[in-house]
């Protein structure tokens, strides 16, 4: 049930900051964030709350700047979550965009620290995929495995050469990285209704952080034109795959792994690239990525479209790319979304 997922307590009553709402209606208002993603020296342009004895306390008003001092107050009184209004999420949204990437990328902060802000930043966008893209129906148990799956994929990529390449992944096109963590997600969610080994699971889960890494090479005037690509910019944009590889050319990555990153855009009938693959040459936890990936992008506004409704998607997927996506995978993608229990 919304509202009732791990990490977002919000029953309690509010202060008078917030207009003096009080019990459940509180849990609308409000959603959580890890501290370590309130970095020091910035300016806040949202205010941010922390609840004590079951009250929301404003904690950092709006253009307040964050010092060490705030962190350190949080962890010294051991704080796990604060709390931002869900009408400054778009705020808050703008304002990790433009700070992660330079904290992921600071090698003045110890590697343990920089993977725990990583950690933080892909559950908030696993959170809001639930909150806001999956169905109500589903629960807890799924929201944990997920989480748990990410814990994984994340302590591999906290390696310092795949941190670095995230970093920069992050800072190139920040949609791309949020992109990679909700294909996750679907992903995720797809292979366990398949009920495919959790090795693989984790693999594909790190496959889906990484599988658009190449678009570093893309020119951002590419990546984020308005308008449809000349037939130059779009053969530019088909190299990604490829080079995908060639920057994690020295991370001790599975075949499973590379596959994700070099096939994703191969599609069953052959119509893909870079192989034009067909069928079962293209291995399933890929024939699962790669509709995640369809899926999420037409259900994202892009800076060409706006977002398709998940019906829509479905429908286009279905109807307008025959043949491209494998019929089992499409299905359990229909039956994830549609709140079946997929564990
Ligand atoms: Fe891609």
């Amino acid at each position: 049930m919304r509202g009732q997922r791990p990490g977002l307590g919000l029953g309690g009553a509010v202060n008078k900051d917030v207009g003096g709402v009080a019990g459940g209606e509180a849990k609308d208002l409000f959603f959580a964030v890890h501290p370590l993603l309130i970095f020091p020296e910035t300016l806040g342009t949202f205010k941010v709350y922390i609840k004590q004895a079951g009250r929301f306390v404003l904690y950092a008003g709006q253009g307040e700047l964050f010092t060490p001092r705030h962190r350190k107050k949080l962890h010294d009184s051991g704080v796990s979550e604060v709390y931002i209004l869900a009408q400054e999420r778009q705020n808050y949204q703008d304002y990790v965009e433009r700070h992660l990437p330079r904290i992921l990328a600071d090698e003045d902060v110890p590697v343990r620290e920089r993977s725990k802000v990583l950690h933080s930043a892909a559950t908030g966008i696993v959170q809001d995929v639930f909150d806001n893209k999956l169905p109500t129906g589903m629960t807890k148990r799924e929201y944990s495995r997920i989480l748990g799956f990410v814990d994984q994929a994340v302590q591999f990529l906290s390696k310092g050469e795949a941190l670095k390449q995230i970093a920069a992944l992050a800072s190139h096109d920040y949609s791309v990285y949020s992109h990679s963590v909700q294909v996750f997600v679907y992903a995720t969610a797809i292979l366990q209704a398949m009920r495919v080994t959790e090795e693989l699971v984790v693999a594909t889960g790190v496959g889906a952080m990484l599988h658009d890494l190449g678009k570093m090479a893309v020119d951002k005037a590419i990546l984020q034109k308005p308008g449809p690509l000349t037939m130059e910019e779009r053969r530019v944009v088909e190299t990604h795959p490829v080079k995908g590889v060639a920057f994690c050319m020295d991370m001790p990555l599975s075949s499973e792994v590379t596959a994700c990153i070099l096939l994703h855009h191969e599609r069953i009938n052959g119509v893909g690239y870079p192989g034009g693959l067909t069928g079962k040459d293209i291995p399933l936890h890929v024939r699962v990525l790669s509709a995640a990936d369809v899926y999420d992008a037409m259900t994202t506004k892009r800076p060409y479209a706006d977002a398709f409704s998940p019906f829509e998607a479905l429908r286009v997927m279905r109807d307008d790319m025959p043949g491209a996506f494998d019929l089992d995978v499409f299905k359990t993608l229909v039956m994830v979304l549609s709140g079946a229990n997929i564990v």
